[in-house]
């Protein structure tokens, strides 16, 4: 529970209430930059290993932590999972990513689909969610998280990474009626398996729309928020007496800022292509912020880390509502130092924007 929390900056801040300092996680905090991460992926035999084992994903949330005095700490698990258990089969490929055995492209393919059972499909996902909390012994909040439905359809249409999307919106502009299908469809799982990581302990919700910066701002209402938006109405909010605060990631959404804002989530992840200033701006006491420092900035020398934190940290300004992130995840080849000489400086520059 939040009240028992000895850290809970992280869920105050998402909630626009007071802190002492600005609370910092990344996103892929615990990933291929760090040795131990790879010694035990290697140990796992392969990413989706890692995945399934629970002592194993725990392991792993809990490695960045074990470094870095991080104010959250995030599921190791990953957005495919969904698609996973609906039977595409998913294998991650040395140097290519994530690649489906089956794909997802015609209508009757569409409508064979079910909804996964969060239990008793993807019980390794909440069985990592009760075992992370039982070891965090409450030193952080744990924070769960899914694809939005967009996101993880680009993946199942397309079949693994693409530049272009061509099938994917080839399909939601040649059949809009099986895009809303399977859309809904995507929806319903994911509302499933987020009440079930809250039910299991998750302290926070995340969606991850990493795609959605590819539509246009019409397709962009109609194909990822819309279905976004009725993940948030149906969320379970408050677990064990405690408000479960849910953030929503559009990438390269930062024009849209005040419809994601509306769709009642309490927090907005912002990518680094917007001044976080400008955004406070817009949705002004709505919501919450998560972001925005450029993930290449890790590649900098410390000094230049430390300005490149201040300007973001002065950006924001003054007063509550900031979690401070990377804008994407943390690339696998940052050094795991300059994260350190990164978490320091949000802690150490942000205690003046909160007096
Ligand atoms: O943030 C965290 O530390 C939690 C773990 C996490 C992973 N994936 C682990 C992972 C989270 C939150 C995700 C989300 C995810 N997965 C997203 C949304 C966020 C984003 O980055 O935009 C997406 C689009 C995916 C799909 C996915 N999974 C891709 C494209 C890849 C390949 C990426 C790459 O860099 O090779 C993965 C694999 C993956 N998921 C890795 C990790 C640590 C790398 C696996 C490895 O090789 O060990």
């Amino acid at each position: 529970m939040a009240s028992e929390l000895k850290n809970d900056r992280f869920i105050r801040a998402l909630l626009r209430q007071s802190v002492d300092i600005t609370p910092v996680w990344m996103m892929r905090q615990a990933g291929r930059y760090l040795p131990e991460y790879r010694e035990t992926r290697k140990r796992a035999g392969n990413f989706l290993n890692l995945c399934k084992t629970p002592e194993l994903a725990c392991e792993v949330t809990l490695q960045p932590l074990q470094r870095y005095p991080l104010d959250a700490a995030i599921l190791f698990s990953d957005i495919l999972t969904i698609p996973d258990a609906m039977g595409l089969g998913l294998n991650l490929v040395e140097k290519v990513g994530p690649q489906f055995d089956k794909t997802v492209r015609t209508a009757s393919e569409i409508k064979a689909l079910s909804v996964p059972d969060p239990e008793s499909d993807l019980g390794y996902v909440m069985d990592a969610v009760r075992l992370i909390r039982k070891e965090l012994d409450g030193s952080v909040p744990l924070i769960g998280f899914s694809g939005s439905p967009w996101t993880l359809a680009t993946y199942m249409v397309e079949g693994g990474p693409t530049k272009e999307f061509g099938l994917v919106k080839g399909l939601m502009y040649d059949d809009p009626a099986s895009m809303h299908h399977l859309l809904d469809v995507l929806a319903d799982s994911v509302i499933l398996y987020l009440n079930a990581q809250i039910a299991a302990g998750a302290q926070a919700v995340m969606i991850f729309d990493t795609w959605g910066g590819i539509l246009t701002p019409s397709s962009y209402q109609q194909f990822s928020l819309n279905y976004m938006q009725k993940i948030v109405s149906q969320l379970d909010r408050q677990h064990d007496g405690q408000v479960i605060p849910v953030t929503l990631f559009t990438k390269g959404g930062g024009d849209w800022v005040r419809d994601i804002a509306a769709t009642g989530c309490d927090a907005i992840g912002v990518d680094w292509t917007k001044n976080i200033g400008d955004v406070r701006a817009e949705v002004g006491d709505q919501v919450a912020l998560q972001g925005n420092l450029d993930p290449c900035v890790l590649y900098a020398s410390p000094e230049v880390i430390r300005q490149e934190v201040a300007a973001v940290l002065e950006s924001y300004g003054q007063g509550n509502g900031h979690v401070f992130n990377l804008g994407h995840g943390i690339h696998q080849h940052i050094d795991p130092e300059n994260v350190a000489v990164f978490i320091d400086a949000v802690h150490d520059l942000s205690a003046q924007y909160h007096i």
